[in-house]
């Protein structure tokens, strides 16, 4: 009998095969990719805001406290954005002829709040919350870094789930005394034993649950 296949198309098929796995390696590697680029978690990017509010400035410079415009950071899930009110206990007085304090005056009179652009936003499913973060020992820092730098808020961290999960499962690494909560120059902990140790120390004197309750799916997906 004749052969209907030749030899070398045996070659053919296994290049065809190894040339399909490859390739869908390569689309798997890519959707990794681009689920952890800045461009699907929003890190690094600068929004533009309705008004040229900087951080930098107020913070970095004037010194205000981050509880006078967030004012609900220690008390619920939401740190809260400030009130066209808020900007106007100083702004009546400081820059009040200033042209980019225009869209806020004029929020002002029209009582129309400000149209801010969100930076951090997690999806719905996704349960978060200030109040008990801030309360068991983890800063502003931490999750935000250098506010106080950035004319231009933008997300430093990714926000996805593995990100919580490093911090819930050892979070002796991360925490700080609740006095330091507000201070943006604090050092996260190197590895060092006494660190670990400080740290493990706060744990205990915050009563913070063991890494079985913090990572278990229902503690954020509720
Ligand atoms: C004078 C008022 C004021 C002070 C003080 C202030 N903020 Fe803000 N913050 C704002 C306003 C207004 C926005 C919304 C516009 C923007 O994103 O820049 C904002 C936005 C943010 C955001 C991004 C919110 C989002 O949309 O995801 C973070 C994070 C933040 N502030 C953290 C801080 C921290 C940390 C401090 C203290 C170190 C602080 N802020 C102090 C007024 C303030
Ligand atoms: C506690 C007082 C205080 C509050 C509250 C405050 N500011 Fe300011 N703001 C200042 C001071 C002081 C300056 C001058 C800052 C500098 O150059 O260091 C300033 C400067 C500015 C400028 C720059 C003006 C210019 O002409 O360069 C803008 C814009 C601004 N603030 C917006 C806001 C907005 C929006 C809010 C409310 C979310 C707000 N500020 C709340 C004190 C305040
Ligand atoms: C454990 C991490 C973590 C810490 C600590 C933390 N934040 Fe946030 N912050 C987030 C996340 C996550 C979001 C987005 C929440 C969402 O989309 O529901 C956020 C959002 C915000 C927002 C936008 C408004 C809001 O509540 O959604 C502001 C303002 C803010 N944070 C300020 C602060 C300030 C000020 C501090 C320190 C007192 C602080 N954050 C500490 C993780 C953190
Ligand atoms: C740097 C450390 C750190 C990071 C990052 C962090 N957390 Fe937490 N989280 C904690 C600590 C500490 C507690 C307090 C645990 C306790 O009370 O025992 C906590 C508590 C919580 C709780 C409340 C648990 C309860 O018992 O009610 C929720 C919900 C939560 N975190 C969600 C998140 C989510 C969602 C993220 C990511 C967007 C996140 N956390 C990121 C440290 C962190
Ligand atoms: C510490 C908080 C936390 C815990 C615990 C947690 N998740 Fe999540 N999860 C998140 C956050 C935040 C996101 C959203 C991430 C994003 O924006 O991509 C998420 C996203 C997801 C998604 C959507 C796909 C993805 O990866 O974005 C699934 C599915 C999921 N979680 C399942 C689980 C399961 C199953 C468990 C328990 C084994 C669990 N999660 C435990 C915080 C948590």
């Amino acid at each position: 009998m004749p052969q209907i296949f030749r030899h070398s198309t045996n070659y053919l098929a296994r290049a065809t095969i190894f040339g399909a796995i490859f390739i869908l390696l390569a689309a798997l590697w890519v959707t990794a990719e681009i689920t952890r680029s800045g461009w699907n978690t929003g890190q690094y990017i600068e929004r533009q805001q309705p008004i040229q509010f900087s951080h930098k400035h107020h913070v970095g410079d004037d010194g205000i406290d981050c509880r006078y415009c967030h004012t609900t950071v220690e008390t619920s899930a939401s740190a809260g954005i400030p009130s066209t009110q808020i900007c106007m206990n100083c702004h009546k007085q400081i820059w009040a002829d200033s042209p980019y304090l225009e869209p806020v005056r004029a929020s002002f009179k029209t009582g129309k709040p400000l149209e801010w652009i969100r930076v951090h936003d997690l999806p719905d499913f996704a349960y978060f919350n200030h109040s008990i973060h801030v309360a068991k020992g983890v800063g502003c820092s931490t999750c935000h870094g250098r506010i106080d730098q950035m004319p231009v808020v933008s997300q430093t961290q990714s926000l996805q789930m593995e990100w919580c999960l490093e911090c819930h499962r050892a979070p002796e690494k991360f925490i700080r005394p609740k006095d330091q909560i507000f201070n943006m120059e604090w050092r996260e902990r190197n590895s060092s034993k006494d660190e670990i140790a400080q740290g493990v120390d706060l744990k205990a004197k915050y009563h913070i649950q063991g890494a079985n309750l913090l990572t278990s799916c229902s503690t954020c997906h509720r």
